[in-house]
C-alpha cells in the first residue's frame, strides 16, 4: 500500500464525532534520529522542527481544538549550551515564519512557562503572534519552553496567595484557573514519541485523566499518519473518570 493508501484507510475508521479537544506532544527523539543516520544533534532538531507544521495543520484539519507541544522543558538548560541556543533559534525562527500562515488558517497561539527567564526576543516574537491571533476561533497552539508541569502548579499557586483568596475558597477550579493558559482545557490525549514510557513533568494538572500514547516512532519520522494512529488508538479506549462502564452506557457521556 502506498502512503496515501493508508492514510485513506485510516482516516475511514476515524469517528468524527470522537476527536480529542485537546492533544498534548512529548516530541522526543530527535537526538537519536540524527545519531541514526550520522548526523548531528541540531540536525535531529531541525527535522523535528519541520514535523510540527505538518502535525499542526492535520490536527486542525481533523478538528482537534487545542494542541500543546512540549518544545523545552524547566529541565532542558542542562543540555551542552550550543544545543540549548540551537533549540531557542529554531524556537523563534518557528514562531516567525509561521506566524502569518497560522494566523491566516485561524489559529490562536501561546508560549507558555516560565516566560522571565527566557531571551526577551523570544517572548517578543510570541507575544506579536499572541496579539495577532488574539480573535481567531481555529485550533489553539499551545507552544510549551521553559515549561514544567510542576513548575506551572507552584507558579499557579503563588499567584492565587498573593491574590489573597482564603485558603478555604480554594478547590480544583481555582488552580485551573491560575494556569498558564487556563482557557485551555484538560488533555485528552497525551503522545510521547520515541519509546519512552514517561510523562517527563509535562501538563501534570491537566493530565490526570488524559489518555496516554506511546510510539517508538521518532519525532521527526512522526507525520500525519502517526497522528491518525494516535488518535484511533484513543478512541479505542474506553474514558471511564473514575466510573464503571455500566454507569457510561447509562449516561452516554
Ligand atoms: C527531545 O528529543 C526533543 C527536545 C528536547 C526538543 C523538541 C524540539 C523540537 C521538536 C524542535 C523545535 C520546536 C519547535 C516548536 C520549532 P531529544 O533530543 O531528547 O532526543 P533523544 O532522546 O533521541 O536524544
Amino acid at each position: 500500500m502506498t502512503r496515501q493508501q493508508i492514510k485513506a484507510e485510516l482516516e475511514n475508521r476515524l469517528d468524527m464525532s470522537n476527536i480529542p479537544a485537546h492533544i498534548g506532544i512529548i516530541m522526543d527523539g530527535n537526538g537519536r534520529w540524527a545519531k541514526r543516520r550520522g548526523l548531528s544533534r541540531i540536525k535531529g532538531h531541525q527535522e523535528g522542527a519541520k514535523r510540527v507544521k505538518t502535525v499542526v495543520r492535520y490536527a486542525d484539519d481533523l478538528g482537534v481544538k487545542h494542541i500543546s507541544l512540549y518544545a523545552f522543558s524547566v529541565e532542558n538548560w542542562a543540555r551542552p549550551s550550543f544545543e540549548v541556543s540551537a533549540l531557542m533559534k529554531l524556537i523563534k525562527a518557528y514562531i516567525v515564519r509561521e506566524r502569518q500562515e497560522l494566523h491566516a488558517e485561524g489559529v490562536k497561539f501561546k508560549l507558555v512557562g516560565r516566560l522571565n527567564e527566557l531571551a526577551p526576543e523570544i517572548v517578543k516574537e510570541a507575544d506579536i503572534s499572541t496579539e495577532l491571533m488574539k480573535n481567531n476561533s481555529g485550533l489553539s497552539l499551545n507552544l510549551c519552553i521553559n515549561y514544567g508541569g510542576r513548575a506551572e502548579i507552584v507558579d499557579a499557586v503563588r499567584e492565587i496567595v498573593r491574590s489573597g483568596i482564603a485558603p478555604e475558597k480554594i478547590d480544583e477550579e481555582t488552580i485551573s484557573r491560575h494556569l498558564y493558559w487556563p482557557e485551555i482545557p484538560d488533555v485528552d490525549l497525551l503522545v510521547r514519541t520515541s519509546g519512552e514510557m514517561r510523562t517527563s513533568n509535562f501538563h501534570l494538572w491537566r493530565s490526570a485523566y488524559s489518555e496516554l500514547y506511546f510510539t517508538e516512532v521518532l519525532w521527526p519520522d512522526f507525520d500525519d499518519v502517526e497522528l491518525l494512529r494516535a488518535i484511533l488508538a484513543y478512541q479505542g479506549r474506553e474514558r471511564r473518570f473514575g466510573m464503571t462502564s455500566e454507569q457510561l452506557t447509562e449516561q452516554e457521556i
